[in-house]
């Protein structure tokens, strides 16, 4: 039994994380939560309280995280601002807590000594071209786009030196984008989603034809959890699961999913700097932690996510509205 420290993990993939722990593990877990826009309480409603906490407040506060290491075996660390075009409009809080926020992190394992995991993206490496054979390894150079993927960029980066010049105990995972339950309308396969249950047609930027190399947020779980417990100290794991789909097939597979007609989207403006593909080579995780995706049908997958929208609706209503009114001032 083990005592982590999450943070994060009101939002999206880390209360996934959570409910995956608690159910596959002894672990108890606590949860350190800013609850900003994008942390949701009900996230995390009916978890075992003998086994789990939950703390409101910013990984920025030095003295709360050096409390909170004091009393954990090991710390999985995700909360961040994620956005994309949030980034674009306002990136402030990016570097607040995506990099000060990192930094302060850094600095309690460094005193603490407890074992540190980072939770990072592949945006970290820039984008791909759609004819490009490549896909993204360990060993791809940095060549962030947005003001999101730089200060995520910036925080991994001091993760490395935080490794080699302090001897912090710290694996990194840089994943691909996930889907599944309890993530935020603002994001692509949320906002269609429910955009298409309020009547309305799905907005695709640009072509739609950029690709993304898509995961189950349950996969991206367990590949963490393998890290956590065999990765070696100061390496990199890229997390996929051979996922590649151009935004175009991805509204495609929902609409079907929802019983509507395929072409019933419309283009709108698109994200400046709109990073055209990512495509994940997950090779070193398979070949040194003997971890494989459980997740291969895409579209029964998206099918499961649509049921989970459509029960849900008390989940994600109160945010609907706010959100596609800063939408609709970008022209999206
Ligand atoms: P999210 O926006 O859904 O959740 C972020 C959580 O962090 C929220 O609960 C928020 O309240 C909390 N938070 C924000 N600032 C904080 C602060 N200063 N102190 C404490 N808590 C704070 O994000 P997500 O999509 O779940 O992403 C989680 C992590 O996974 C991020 O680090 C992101 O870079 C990474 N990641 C995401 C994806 C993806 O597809 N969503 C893919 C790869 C990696
Ligand atoms: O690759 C991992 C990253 O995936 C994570 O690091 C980020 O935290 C996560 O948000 C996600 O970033 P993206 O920018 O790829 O995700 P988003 O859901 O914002 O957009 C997915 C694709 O869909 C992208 O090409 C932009 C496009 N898009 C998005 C929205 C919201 C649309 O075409 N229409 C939309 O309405």
């Amino acid at each position: 039994m083990r005592r982590l420290l999450v943070t994060g993990g009101a939002g999206f993939i880390g209360s996934n994380f959570v409910h995956f722990v608690l159910e596959n593990t002894d672990d108890t877990i606590t949860v350190l939560d800013k609850m900003t826009y994008a942390g949701n309480r009900a996230s995390l409603a009916g978890l075992p309280a003998d086994r789990f906490r939950f703390i409101e407040g910013d990984i920025c506060n030095a003295e709360l995280v050096g409390q909170l290491f004091s009393e954990h075996d090991a710390v999985v660390h995700y909360a961040a601002e994620s956005h994309n075009d949030n980034s674009l409009t306002g990136p402030a809080p990016f570097v607040e807590t995506n990099i000060i926020g990192t930094f302060t992190l850094l600095e309690a394992a460094r005193k603490s000594g407890i074992r540190y995991h980072h939770v990072s993206t592949d945006e970290v490496y820039g984008d791909l071209e759609l004819d490009d054979p490549a896909r993204f390894t360990e060993n791809t150079p940095y060549n962030p786009s947005s003001p999101y993927s730089s200060t995520k960029a910036g925080s991994d980066l001091l993760v490395r030196a935080w490794v080699r010049s302090f001897g912090v105990q710290a694996t990194i995972s840089n994943c691909s984008n996930n889907y599944g339950p309890r993530q935020h309308v603002e994001k692509f396969i949320p906002r269609q989603i429910t955009n298409l249950i309020d009547g309305i047609h799905p907005r695709l930027y640009g072509d739609g034809l950029n690709v993304r190399d898509w995961i189950h947020a349950d996969d991206h779980s367990s590949a963490v959890l393998r890290i956590l417990d065999g990765g070696r100290i100061g390496e990199t794991y890229l997390i996929g699961a051979d996922g590649e789909k151009t935004n175009r097939e991805v509204i495609e597979l929902i609409l079907e999913a929802m019983g509507e007609s395929p072409d019933a989207y419309d283009l709108v403006n698109d994200r400046p700097g709109h990073d055209r593909r990512y495509a994940i080579d997950w090779s070193k995780l398979r070949d040194e932690l003997g971890w494989s995706p459980r997740y291969s049908d895409f579209s029964s997958g998206i099918a499961d996510t649509v049921r989970w929208y459509k029960e849900n609706e008390e989940w994600w209503r109160p945010q609907k509205a706010a959100t596609e009114r800063k939408y609709a001032e970008t022209g999206q």
